[in-house]
């Protein structure tokens, strides 16, 4: 595809470990509920919203709830995440990632997160990488979320380069979707039998490279 202009990361899952964090707190209000819940289940929730991931945990365990009842489980499942994240701090990001971004910016290229989350911000901040991204989507600035390409439409357009000139980084599912869904090329971190559509899987950070990327750009 040549001449890449732009990266555009997800936050969960890529540049720091916050998918275990959303993982165990789901885990935690389902049980509550008394619904099974399993890793193999979770890559479902993924880069899903936090009320689209109730609903799904919900038809899963076949439950029924009011929607009031839904709004304080959903409050309850942030509770549980907004614990465990009020200690990151540099030392949290994923190794490999943070010398990945800074080859980036260095090569020229413009850099975006595209992350469904409310917290997107105060992690990025504890992380202490806002100046390594040019622009920030989060989730209150979109109306559609993942497997929809609208976040990462929206950070092309922030950064004013054409989609076709974009690479997404995702670790989910829904995410690598929403990237091939905006006509950009993806990048999965994690296994390769779950991020099918990818078109480059790396099981961890650590083995992303500018080089390898170009070189798969053939650029
Ligand atoms: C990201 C995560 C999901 C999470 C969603 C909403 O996409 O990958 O696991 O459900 O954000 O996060 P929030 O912090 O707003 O509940
Ligand atoms: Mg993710």
């Amino acid at each position: 595809m040549g001449h890449i202009q732009a990266v555009i990361f997800d936050l969960d899952g890529v540049i720091t470990d916050t998918a275990e964090y959303h993982y165990l707190a789901w885990k935690k209000l389902a049980d509550d509920l008394g619904i099974p819940m399993d890793r193999s289940f979770n890559e479902r929730l993924k880069g899903v919203g936090r009320k689209e991931s109730l609903e799904k945990i919900l038809e899963h365990g076949n439950k029924q709830l009011s929607e009031q009842e839904k709004d304080f489980y959903a409050t309850k499942k942030n509770e549980h995440y907004k614990t465990f994240i009020q200690d990151i701090t540099p030392n949290d990001l994923l190794p490999g990632i943070l010398e990945f971004m800074k080859e980036i910016k260095e090569s020229g290229i413009q850099t975006a997160l595209a992350s469904a989350s409310k917290n997107a911000k105060p992690v990025i901040r504890r992380l202490e990488v806002e100046q390594y991204l040019d622009t920030v989507v989060d989730a209150a600035q979109v109306e559609n979320g993942k497997p929809d390409p609208e976040i990462f439409l929206k950070g092309a357009d922030q950064l004013s380069v054409d989609p076709a000139y974009c690479v997404g980084v995702e670790d989910a599912q829904a995410g690598v979707q929403a990237i091939k869904a905006a006509g950009m090329y993806a990048v999965g971190i994690g296994s390769a039998k779950v991020l099918t559509q990818a078109d480059w899987v790396v099981q961890k950070p650590t083995q992303l490279s500018w080089e390898e990327l170009k070189r798969r750009l053939e650029m």
